[in-house]
C-alpha cells in the first residue's frame, strides 16, 4: 500500500489529501479563499499567498487527523509546482520540501493540469455505491487508452488526447480567455458575485439558452477555442441598460452565455473523440462540475463521458495524490531543489 500526503496551493484554495494507492482518499481538505477574493471580483494574487501562508499548516494538521495516520506511515509527499500563481505555488512547495525534508520522505512533483485528469482515478463514495467499476482500479481498472480529457478551468482550455498513463498529445486549447475565465468575467458583467461559473449556473436555471444568440469561435476546423468575443458580446448587450440586469433578462442572458460556451466545448470535444477513436471523454478542472456541459458533451460524444464529483472537479489535493502515485511507483521523485514553474505545460 502506497500512501501520499498531496498538497495543492497552486490558485486561491489551500488544500491537503492522504491518498491511497493512487484512489482511496483518505482524506481531503480544501480550505477556499473565495470570500477574501469575492470584493475583488477576481483572485488577487498577493492575498492568496498571505492566505496560504495562514492556512497550509492548519490544513495539512487536518488531512493527516482526518486520515488517522502519523508522518511515519506516509511513503511519499507530493506537490503542485506548476501552472498557477508563483507566489501561491511557493507556499505548498515549500511546505512540502521542509516536511519532506525533515521527515525523510521523497518528494513528488505534480503538473496541476495532469492533477485534474487523475481526478478521474480516485474513488468516489455516492449514496452508498463505490465508483462505476470503469473508474476504479489502480492501473487505470478497466478505463482504457485512448482517452480524450477535456481541460476547463479557471486558467485553463485544452484538448489532450491520452493514449496511455503520461502520454500526452495536445489538440487545441484557448487562444484568449480560459472557459472559466469567460465564466467569471461574464459573471461580473452580470453583477453575479465570485466565482461565476457556479453563479451563472444558477442563474440561467429558468433562462431561456435561446434568448440571444452569443456568436460562437468554431475557428474553422481547430481544436483551438476563443471566448473573448463571447465576452464582448454579452458586454455590449448589458451596456443597452442604466441596470445590472435582473429577473428574466438576467437568467437568459446567463443561460444564453452559458449554451454558447458549451455548444464549442462539447461540439469539438465530440469531433475530437470521434476523429481519434477514443474510448471516453473525461472532463477535468472547474468548469466540468457545470451541469448544463455534462449534459450536452454526454449527448453528443458518441463515447462514454465521465465527471468526477463536482468536488472533485474544482481545485483539491486528492487529485494530486492520485496522480503522484503514478510517477511514484516509475520512481519519479523530485530534487530539494525543485522550484515552481507558473507557465508549466502538460505538452
Ligand atoms: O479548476 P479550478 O477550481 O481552478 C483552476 O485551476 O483554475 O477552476 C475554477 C473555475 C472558475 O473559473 C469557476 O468559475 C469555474 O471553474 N467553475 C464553473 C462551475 N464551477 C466552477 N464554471 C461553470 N459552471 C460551474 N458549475
Ligand atoms: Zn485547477
Amino acid at each position: 500500500m502506497i500512501r501520499i500526503l498531496a498538497i495543492e496551493t497552486s490558485c486561491d484554495e489551500t488544500a491537503a489529501a492522504v491518498v491511497e494507492d493512487g484512489r482511496r482518499i483518505l482524506s481531503n481538505i480544501v480550505a477556499s479563499q473565495v470570500e477574501l477574493h469575492a470584493p475583488y471580483g477576481g483572485i488577487f494574487p498577493e492575498v492568496a499567498s498571505r492566505a496560504h501562508i495562514e492556512a497550509i499548516v492548519p490544513v495539512i494538521e487536518q488531512a493527516m487527523r482526518e486520515a488517522h495516520l502519523g508522518f511515519d506511515d506516509l511513503d511519499a509527499l507530493a506537490v503542485t509546482y506548476g501552472p498557477g500563481l508563483a507566489g501561491s505555488l511557493l507556499v505548498g512547495v515549500n511546505a512540502a520540501k521542509g516536511l519532506a525534508l525533515g521527515r525523510n520522505l521523497p518528494l513528488v512533483a505534480i503538473n496541476h493540469l495532469e492533477a485534474h485528469i487523475y481526478a478521474h482515478w480516485l474513488e468516489v463514495e455516492s449514496e452508498g455505491a463505490a465508483t462505476p467499476p470503469q473508474l476504479s482500479g489502480g492501473d487505470g481498472g478497466g478505463l482504457s487508452f485512448p482517452l480524450l480529457a477535456l481541460i476547463v478551468s479557471g486558467g485553463h482550455t485544452e484538448l489532450i488526447l491520452m493514449r496511455d498513463h503520461g502520454q500526452y498529445e495536445y489538440l487545441g486549447g484557448t487562444l484568449d480567455d480560459a472557459a472559466g475565465e469567460a465564466f467569471d468575467k461574464v459573471g461580473r458583467l452580470l453583477g453575479l458575485s465570485y466565482p461565476g461559473g457556479p453563479a451563472i449556473q444558477g442563474a440561467a436555471q429558468d433562462g431561456n439558452p435561446e434568448a440571444c444568440r452569443f456568436p460562437r469561435a468554431w475557428l474553422d476546423d481547430s481544436y483551438d477555442f476563443s471566448f473573448s468575443g463571447l465576452k464582448t458580446a454579452v458586454l455590449r448587450v448589458v451596456q443597452k441598460y442604466d441596470d445590472p440586469p435582473q429577473g428574466r433578462l438576467l437568467a437568459d442572458l446567463a443561460a444564453s452565455f452559458q449554451a454558447a460556451v458549451v455548444d464549442v466545448l462539447s461540439a469539438k470535444a465530440a469531433r475530437a473523440a470521434e476523429e481519434f477513436g477514443v474510448v471516453a471523454v473525461l472532463l477535468c478542472g472547474g468548469v466540468s462540475a457545470n451541469q448544463v456541459l455534462r449534459a450536452t458533451t454526454a449527448e453528443r460524444a458518441g463515447v462514454p463521458v465521465y465527471c468526477p464529483p463536482p468536488i472533485l472537479c474544482t481545485d483539491n489535493a486528492a487529485m494530486v495524490g492520485a496522480c503522484a502515485y503514478r510517477h511514484f511507483v516509475a520512481g519519479r521523485q523530485a530534487g530539494w531543489d525543485l522550484d515552481v514553474v507558473p507557465g508549466l505545460r502538460l505538452v
